[in-house]
């Protein structure tokens, strides 16, 4: 039975209905638009709109409902989309009370309360996730703090630096991610329902009371505005982007570390595929899938802004698309992050050879220049010498640390024999204790920061 049939004389035609109907979809927010019906109930009958007696009635029985649907009892079906869905059940099982429900309010800002509802759950259990995740990032910076490897721009070697350090920035960047979500959490937390479909209502409701029962920290200002705000949704999806994106980052990482070629990462076997022809395949295929996975959230992102652009005030339908990018998005998030901590307690590294590509690719040439400028030596100059000092190794297929004193000394008097272990990766490490560096001392500084802030988060 539809929610709005007084006016129509035909049917709906059925493939008209078919488009229209969004119960497939948002079946899925059933216990939000319960639970914000039995909080519209509550604040009818505070406010005297309707009688208690049928308050408690309604309430009851959208009790069982929800209780109905969680035990499979109740079968989500035969309706319009969730909304119409709850209240004509609630029609079926009380009668005329359950039509009482939807007085001074509309589906267009039930539908916004539902949609802010699933979004702060959604946030609420992504925050958990990543918390988890930054400790366990943590945890590996602190196993890994004396690993050296090489730290790398434009993915050529640059300077040597740590596993530990390493892990470190994914941590940082998780829990940025971490702590935006919570700031978008702020602006989901609103409660737009007493907006009516558009103009509010008449009726002497309390929309601060409907809030503080369903945890909202406040009400949107303006009825308009608050049927027709999606930009918590936007804001949302984009901080899920953002986590897909930092999840794609480290995970291509990964990939091609667990390769022949670097043989940095173990992949364990078991987040690891075969192939059906080539024996001796072990692909990384869910390092990849996290990597892929991004592409699915950035369509979804991109799909909720090109349904939002150019619309028009108040309520549209267009927005009821706004519904499957979030669920999706929300999915694949969680997925996402629960298979990549798993993927995390089992992955080994070799030590030795990321020790090994350490020094390689002359990656110690900037600890020779800054020796030189530490000894006087203008930064300008420093650098040139060392390029030659580079030049003369490539030339003569050495290393920075075969050469003698002689050798150095060849390029400029400066140099005396602590040159020799100012070459050395682990003195390059152990000397960059500046804030943010990778010496171990600052490393086990900026990890108990992490901890600390993951316990704010
Ligand atoms: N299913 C609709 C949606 O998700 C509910 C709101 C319907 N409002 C309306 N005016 N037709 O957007």
């Amino acid at each position: 039975m539809k929610l709005w049939s007084g006016r129509f004389t035909a049917e709906l035609d059925k493939i008209a209905e078919q488009f229209n109907d969004s119960l497939p979809f948002d079946r899925e927010m059933y216990r939000q638009d319960i639970t914000g019906s039995i909080a519209h109930c509550k604040m009818l009958a505070h406010c005297c709109i309707i009688p208690d007696a049928d308050a408690q009635n309604i309430v009851g029985a959208l009790e069982k409902i929800l209780e109905d649907i969680e035990s499979g009892a109740l079968e989500i079906e035969n309706a319009e989309d969730i909304h119409s869905f709850v209240e004509n059940e609630l029609v079926k099982r009380i009668g005329d009370p359950g039509r009482k429900l939807h007085t001074a309010r509309s589906r267009n800002d039930q539908v916004a309360t539902d949609t802010r509802l699933y979004v702060r759950d959604c946030i609420d259990k992504t925050v958990m996730l990543l918390r988890a995740l930054v400790s366990t990032l943590a945890d590996i910076a602190e196993r890994e703090k004396s690993t050296a490897m090489p730290a790398y721009t434009h993915m050529q070697k640059a300077q040597p630096t740590t596993l530990g350090h390493y892990f470190a920035a994914y941590a940082n960047m998780f829990l940025r991610d971490g702590e935006r979500l919570k700031d978008c959490r702020k602006r989901v937390n609103v409660l737009p329902l007493g907006s009516g479909a558009c103009a509010s209502t008449t009726f002497p409701i309390d929309r601060d009371y409907t809030a503080k029962l369903l945890g909202f920290d406040g009400v949107t200002q303006n009825s308009l505005d608050g049927v027709s705000d999606r930009d918590f949704a936007i804001e949302y999806l984009s901080c899920a982007t953002q986590i897909m994106l930092h999840l794609s980052r480290i995970n291509e990482e990964f990939v091609y570390w667990s390769g022949e070629e670097f043989g940095f990462l173990i992949l364990p076997d078991e987040y690891s595929t075969g192939s059906s022809i080539m024996p001796q395949k072990k692909n990384p295929d869910v390092n990849e899938l996290l990597r892929g996975k991004c592409g699915r959230v950035v369509g979804d992102l991109t799909g909720m802004i090109t349904v939002m652009k150019g619309l028009p005030l108040a309520y549209n339908k267009d927005m009821q698309e706004d519904k499957e990018p979030i669920f999706d998005a929300d999915k694949t998030l969680e997925l996402s992050l629960r298979v990549f901590s798993a993927f995390l307690e089992k992955v080994s590294f070799d030590r030795a050879k990321l020790e090994r590509a350490a020094a390689g690719g002359h990656s110690c040439a900037t600890e020779c220049a800054d020796y030189l400028a530490a000894h006087g030596i203008p930064f300008r100059t420093a650098h040139e010498i060392t390029g030659k000092i580079v030049l003369y190794c490539v030339n003569n297929n050495k290393t920075l640390q075969q050469l003698s004193l002689e050798e150095f000394r060849s390029f400029s008097p400066v140099f005396d024999t602590d040159i020799l272990t100012a070459v050395l990766p682990s003195s390059a490490i152990a000397r960059r204790s500046v804030k943010g560096g990778c010496a171990e001392t600052e490393l086990l500084r900026q990890i108990k920061e992490l901890r600390q802030a993951v316990k704010k988060l």
